[in-house]
């Protein structure tokens, strides 16, 4: 069944909204889960994560950011066309309660997958601090959203365009030096801010989870292709994730397994690029 999308815009540079009308799903959908798409039968599948959902309406909202030949074929929809697939919603709903005064960060594109976060932890009734970071002002999302969502909002750019001049790590360092007693971070972004937020938290002995994006395929925990190694032990992030404790995640082998296919996926987008024939195996 095709799947209709009822708005697009580019929000940000290269950062692109999709609405899809998707009833099934949005009747479903959680905070911290995800959809998977292809375009068309011969496209690739790709995760993305539920930026928001309406079961009134039928609608679910994806965030994207251009990357490769997947996510620049997707940005050249319009709200006259259909997806072929949309699937979900994936994974393990985010374990959201009342705790008391949670932070929330979302860093570039990962400001999308915090957002309903933001919103379900402060229906839980949880006092939320959001703090969301850039490379610069015009990449900054949803930021009227976010501050309507949160009770604070505190913004960081790596040039100083807006708010606070550095990373959003700094400004999170800031929050729990002042004193102010915070029972649970929250990080999503890209795995590098998720790593070095891990290790600056570490010493305060605050509990702090991140959303993991390793390459996944069928998103059903039939494949392995999302393995990614949680205090030790072999996870599924597509069915066990994909949001886990920091402190136990190796980040090294997630970005190892993220570059694996980078010969690849150049080799494909070049192709896509200059209108050749792709030689991988969805095109033949
Ligand atoms: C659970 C989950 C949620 C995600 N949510 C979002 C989101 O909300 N917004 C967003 O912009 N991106 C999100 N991503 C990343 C997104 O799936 C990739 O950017 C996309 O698959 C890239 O495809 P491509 O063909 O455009 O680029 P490619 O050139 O194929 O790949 C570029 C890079 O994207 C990653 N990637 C490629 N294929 C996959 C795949 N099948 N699964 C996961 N990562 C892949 C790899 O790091 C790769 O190096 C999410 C990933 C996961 C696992
Ligand atoms: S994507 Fe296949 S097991 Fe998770």
């Amino acid at each position: 069944m095709p799947y209709k999308i009822i708005e697009k815009k580019e929000i940000a540079p290269s950062v692109h909204l999709l609405k899809i009308l998707a009833p099934d799903v949005a009747k479903a959908a959680k905070a911290g889960q995800f959809i998977i798409l292809r375009i068309d039968e011969t496209s690739e599948r790709i995760p993305l994560t539920i930026a928001d959902f309406d079961a009134v309406e039928g609608t679910i909202t994806i965030i994207f950011q251009e990357m490769g030949k997947t996510t620049k074929q997707l940005a050249k929809m319009t709200s006259s066309n259909e997806l072929r697939d949309f699937v979900g919603p994936l994974g393990t709903p985010a374990d959201v309660r009342e705790l008391g005064t949670v932070i929330l960060v979302g860093g570039g594109v990962g400001i999308a997958p915090v957002y309903p976060q933001v919103r379900a932890y402060r229906e839980a009734g949880n006092k939320v601090i959001s703090v969301i970071g850039a490379r610069n002002e015009s990449l900054l999302i949803l930021e009227d959203e976010m501050k309507a969502a949160s009770d604070e909002l505190h913004v960081a750019t790596d040039d100083g365009s807006k708010g606070h001049h550095g990373f959003v790590t700094d400004v999170v360092k800031n929050i729990l030096d002042s004193g102010e007693k915070v029972a649970r971070v929250v990080v999503i972004g890209p795995p590098i801010l998720m790593k070095v937020a891990a290790g600056m938290l570490e010493p305060y002995g605050v509990e702090t989870l991140v959303s993991l994006n390793p390459i996944m395929i069928d998103g059903t925990g039939m494949c392995g292709g999302c393995r990614v190694s949680v205090g030790g032990e072999t996870k599924f992030a597509c069915v066990d994730g994909p949001e886990f404790d920091a402190h136990k995640v190796d980040f090294n082998l997630l970005m190892s397994r993220l570059a694996l296919y980078r010969d690849e996926e150049s080799k494909c987008l070049e192709n896509h690029n200059n209108n050749h024939k792709c030689t991988c195996r969805g095109e033949n």
